[in-house]
């Protein structure tokens, strides 16, 4: 059933954000960035320019990249939201394990500023969960929408790239 909201009305939701339940009270014109960085703190993602030209902002919806600049909290009821904070692993030693295309930015020295880097590390991790194997213009490809303006472009392809060797062995 469609629901009617009134502009300046509040309105109760839940998030699956990261595994974990969270009630927010969003205002209908609330973006999921904002409620992410300002209502829960998860300031892994960062907002640049705001209007879906730059990937700074990009969190995963339902294990696909989305700019958070441009979608709606609303939109998000009942849906997973996974942010850079999600995925380190936790150990059973209590402590937390990076992920492996996090460790390979590591590796690679992928990174300078690190502003994009949450949505670059995002963008990867969700086309290596759908293809291990993606040859490198299909890396080229899914990492399009996500600039870097310190040009940091060829060594976060070879940390794709080193990668998609290890996922063939
Ligand atoms: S801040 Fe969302 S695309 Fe640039
Ligand atoms: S590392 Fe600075 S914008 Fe990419």
């Amino acid at each position: 059933m469609t629901r009617i909201v009134k502009p300046d009305e509040r309105v109760a939701i839940e998030l699956n954000v990261n595994g974990e339940r969270e009630r927010v009270s969003v205002e209908p014109s609330r973006f999921l960035c904002d409620v992410l960085r300002d209502d829960l703190g998860l300031t892994g993602l960062k907002v640049s320019c705001g209007v879906a030209n730059c990937g700074a902002c990009t969190v995963l919806l339902d294990g696909t990249p989305i700019y958070s600049c441009i979608t709606l909290a609303l939109d998000c009821e009942g849906r997973a939201v996974t942010t850079i904070e999600g995925l380190v692993r936790q150990t059973t030693a209590g402590g937390g394990e990076l992920h492996p295309v996090q460790r390979a930015f590591v590796e690679h020295d992928a990174l300078q500023c690190g502003f994009c880097t949450s949505g670059q590390i995002l963008t990867m991790s969700a086309l290596l969960e759908k293809n291990p194997a993606p040859s490198e213009d299909e890396l080229r490809q899914a990492l399009s929408g996500n600039l870097c303006r310190c040009g940091a472009y060829v060594k976060i392809l070879q940390a794709g790239l080193a990668l998609r060797v290890s996922s063939e062995q």
